[in-house]
């Protein structure tokens, strides 16, 4: 594992810190020393890297996505979210297998650090495909089958592949994790939750997804108290949405130490409601920031959904009620937090997840170190990130991604898609029969 030197850059440590110029050494995948701009640090067997007019920051967390959905992109935009799931999004699904969905989780993947993010806790079919192009992209990612049950035999089958993923994958690099993945507590009943449960207790580290209260009929199909009765909330949960949780509710997430990961733009797009995110904050649940799949967001760009949180809080309860730096907070130490990992910060000791922006770029203007969180939240600063480090690797380089063939893999991604609309486009005429 190569040493590394970063030089001369900007350095925007965690949401609270001050933007200032240091160095960072990053050895065997971890920050190893972080110096002042003029001290001495001995940089010999290290490689340099003279970052001269650029920012670094932490690498960001997004706590919710379903990468293979990148092929859905466009296919139901402006639809009810049930026309939109049941006519456009399970039907499609049918037709993908194994070497299709390595090839959406890789375009995926690559689009989301291309956006910054070093992290990405997906939940999905085909996870073996998911954590091969997990490893293939070099990301930082915790992987769930989506469990839902339709017979006993599918329920089991379903978690079998869940368990045979954690044993080839799980810890693959130390940064790809293996959990569980009940899809909806209106897809998995109760009673399979509390064996569920009883499974879990065999992988205690294991971070664990589910989606609770995105659409408002929800709250007539199940009580959250009876799922807090089967055991299920209290194993590192991460809940996606709960844009409808009630004043009770938010005291079961709260007493169960559930992480909620907000989508905000796939909750507009969908007219899902607006989650109360600040009443969260307020009552001490830790609140993540997810871009949910791109056939609902559209895009997998993490700095857009850090605007859109903010922008439809302020537009809710008031332009004062949320901070930037509460934004930041969720796409980097909560989303840490979540996942008990030491990510989400610059610091000695901790993981060299990273994320280069050239200050070049009038994104960045004015060019003044105290407007630069007003920038990222704000300005959406995609166009001039410039880099991505993960686990002390450069993933995205340059604005490219060495050692990976891109023109190949999307070529690949293109030539499924169009099979999956062709397959599609039968599939609907046979119902019109
Ligand atoms: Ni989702």
């Amino acid at each position: 594992m190569s040493k590394i030197f970063l030089k001369n850059a900007y350095v925007m440590k965690s949401s609270d810190s001050e933007t200032k110029k240091y160095n960072i050494a990053v050895n065997d995948g971890k920050i190893i020393k972080i110096t002042g701009e003029n001290d001495f640090f001995d940089e010999n067997g290290y490689e340099i890297f003279d970052l001269n007019n650029k920012l670094i920051t932490p690498g960001f967390i997004n706590s919710h996505s379903h990468a293979v959905m990148t092929y859905f992109r466009g296919n139901s935009d402006d639809t009810t979210i049930k026309e939109w799931l049941f006519d456009n999004m399970l039907p499609r699904e049918e037709f993908l297998n194994d070497e299709m969905a390595y090839y959406g989780a890789m375009t995926g993947f690559m689009e989301m650090i291309s956006s910054g993010i070093t992290t990405s806790v997906d939940m999905y079919m085909f996870t073996d495909s998911i954590s091969k192009a997990a490893a293939d992209t070099g990301i930082r990612a915790y992987v769930s089958r989506g469990l839902s049950y339709d017979t006993q035999e599918g329920w089991e089958r379903r978690i079998n592949e869940n368990i045979e993923t954690y044993k080839k994958y799980n810890n693959y690099d130390g940064r790809i994790k293996i959990g569980f993945g009940p899809h909806a507590p209106y897809t998995v009943p109760m009673e399979k939750f509390r064996e569920l449960s009883e499974i879990i207790n065999d992988y205690k580290e294991s971070i664990n997804q589910i989606h609770i209260y995105e659409g408002l009929w929800e709250k007539e199909s199940y009580k959250l108290s009876d799922l807090e009765e089967t055991g299920f909330l209290s194993h590192n949960v991460i809940a996606a949405h709960c844009v409808h949780a009630d004043d009770e509710d938010i005291k079961i997430l709260k007493r169960n130490n559930v992480t909620v990961a907000h989508n905000p733009s796939s909750n507009m797009k969908l007219g899902s409601g607006t989650a109360p995110i600040k009443k969260f904050i307020d009552s001490g649940i830790n609140v993540t920031l997810g871009t949910d799949g791109a056939g609902s967001n559209n895009s997998l760009n993490i700095l857009k959904e850090a605007h859109m949180a903010s922008m439809l809080q302020k537009n809710t309860i008031g332009p004062e009620k949320i901070k930037k730096e509460e934004i930041l907070k969720m796409c980097w130490e909560n989303g840490a937090h979540a996942l008990n990992e030491k990510i989400g910060e610059i610091r000695e000791g901790y993981m060299a997840d990273l994320v280069v922006f050239d200050l070049n770029d009038e994104e960045w203007l004015p060019n003044n170190t105290v407007k630069f969180k007003s920038h990222l939240v704000y300005n959406i600063p995609k166009k001039s990130l410039y880099a991505t480090m993960i686990n002390g690797k450069w993933v995205y380089f340059d604005r490219k991604f060495p050692g990976i063939n891109k023109e190949d893999i999307y070529e690949k991604f293109g030539k499924y898609c169009d099979k999956i609309e062709a397959d599609f486009y039968n599939y609907s005429n046979n119902l019109g029969k």
